[in-house]
């Protein structure tokens, strides 16, 4: 945080992006695996807010957007701390939003579905077939392809400024349709 003020004289926008995932089945899971995931997925959050809030406390407008997940507001198998560390993302977004907003800090949240990153492709990787196990993910999602960065982050930008104004305590969900679909698999036979 002191750097960043150094170098830009200031500080308006927080993102908290960084995550981890760990898959396994809880009975498995070790205290340290799950401490270590709330550390850095909702912990940081936390300490993101308590070191900006001096900064932000000088201006008149900020923004704080955190990163959470489809499983924010859905569970997903073999991801249980990941999933309720998520979960914790979009509850710990209302909380700042109510507590903060008498000091201009609007706080929302980002929800990515399958997104196409470096973790992503990780998690890929530990299948046999990567490319054939991304195809069969992307026909749970209605535009049959996973996300891309970019597309994330223009949301990040959009709860970032003053376009947004009046957004508060909310999440968008940035997912292809995932969320809004029942079905299992979701490929479009229109255009066949
Ligand atoms: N990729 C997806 O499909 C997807 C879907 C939903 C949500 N998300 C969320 O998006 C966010 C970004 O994930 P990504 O897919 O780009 O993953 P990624 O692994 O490619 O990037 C995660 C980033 O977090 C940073 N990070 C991890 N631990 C850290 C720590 N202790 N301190 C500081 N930085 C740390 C890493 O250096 C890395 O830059 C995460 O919060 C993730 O949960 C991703």
């Amino acid at each position: 945080m002191e750097s960043t003020v150094a170098k830009f004289g200031g500080l308006n926008i927080v993102v908290n992006c960084a995550g981890i995932v760990h898959v396994g089945s809880l009975h498995d899971y070790s205290s340290d695996d799950w401490d270590q995931l709330m550390g850095v997925n909702v912990k940081g959050i936390f300490f993101a807010l308590k070191h900006a809030f001096p900064h932000l406390r000088k201006n008149d407008r900020s923004y704080m957007v955190n990163v959470g997940s489809i499983s924010s507001h859905v569970g997903q198998r073999s991801t249980p701390a990941y999933t309720t560390s998520k979960g914790a993302v979009l509850s710990l977004t209302q909380s700042i939003a109510l507590d903060y907003a008498a000091i201009g800090l609007r706080c929302n949240c980002v929800s990515p579905g399958i997104t196409d990153t470096p973790m992503l492709r990780q998690h890929l990787n530990t299948t046999p077939d990567p490319d054939e196990t991304l195809r069969q993910r992307v026909r749970r999602v209605p535009m049959n392809r996973a996300m891309q960065p970019d597309e994330i982050a223009r949301s990040i930008l959009y709860l970032s400024c003053e376009d947004s104004a009046g957004v508060n305590g909310t999440s968008i969900v940035v997912d292809g349709g995932y969320l809004a679909a029942a079905e299992w698999d979701t490929a479009d036979d229109l255009s066949e």
